[in-house]
């Protein structure tokens, strides 16, 4: 079924500020400080993909088996309590952000019945009193009437060399140049794939981190989202952003 298909005809009572990007543009940093300023729930739909691959390559399940990693993504006993990630009891937070499993996720990512298995479980988090939630298809096909839409980004080498800084700061061995090539290539096969593609929908969804701070950007995001909502209440579109992706 095609997630194009959304019930979500009226304004939805309960506000959803969706955040996509390609990987280490920050969104998950940007995104829970966002939540955590404005008190609304988090998801980070990335470890929804990554603890599919993770499960399915215990499973011994081939991640080029569309039907073998669904089946995988639809039983996936997640829980997550107190911002922890944990598969069948057990914390594998730190497990599911090895470089393989982020290349399993985004091959996983790939299969639309994938995509499909977990759209439910998604859409679950959107609670009140609301939702700030980062991946690649937020804004476009999870939730696409999100009161804001950001696209956020930087070029592959600021990126690269985030991802670089924050392997250090962990004590994990971390190779610039290998970096920025698996980097290149998770973007190019989540930009490249046929369903739900990493794209940026409108031009004034996109927020360019390039040298910019942390606090201001997640200021930017809580300036937009006040607009968002002052525009909503006064009957405009608030949607504007990435309203483009509904076709
Ligand atoms: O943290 P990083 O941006 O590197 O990765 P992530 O957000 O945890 O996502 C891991 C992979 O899952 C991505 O490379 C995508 O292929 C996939 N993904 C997706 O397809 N759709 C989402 N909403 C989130 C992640």
């Amino acid at each position: 079924m095609s997630a194009a298909h959304d019930r979500h005809a009226a304004p939805h009572a309960v506000p959803v500020i969706a955040i996509d990007g390609p990987t280490a543009s920050g969104k998950g940093t940007i995104a829970q400080r966002v939540a955590s300023r404005l008190g609304f729930h988090y998801l980070d739909s990335g470890a929804l993909y990554r603890l599919t691959a993770f499960a399915a390559l215990r499973a011994g399940v081939m991640l080029e088996d569309p039907a073998g990693v669904a089946a995988v993504a639809a039983a996936l006993p997640v829980a997550f309590p107190d911002g922890r990630i944990e598969l069948a009891g057990k914390d594998v937070g730190d497990a599911i952000r090895t470089e393989p499993i982020s290349q399993g996720a985004s091959i996983v990512a790939a299969h639309p019945a994938v995509r499909d298995a977990l759209l439910g479980r998604q859409r679950a988090f959107r609670r009140p009193p609301g939702l700030v939630c980062d991946g690649r298809d937020m804004g476009s096909v999870v939730f696409p009437d999100a009161v804001l839409k950001v696209f956020l980004t930087a070029s592959a080498e600021t990126r690269a060399q985030r991802r670089y800084k924050q392997l250090i700061e962990k004590g994990l061995p971390a190779n610039l140049p290998a970096i920025l090539q698996e980097l290149r290539m998770r973007d190019a096969r989540d930009s490249g794939r046929a369903v739900a593609p990493l794209q940026a929908g409108a031009p004034e969804a996109v927020l360019d981190s390039e040298g910019l701070t942390i606090e201001t950007v997640v200021g930017t995001v809580l300036d937009r989202y006040g607009s968002a909502v002052r525009d909503q209440a006064s009957g405009r579109s608030a949607g504007a952003a990435g309203s483009t992706l509904q076709g």
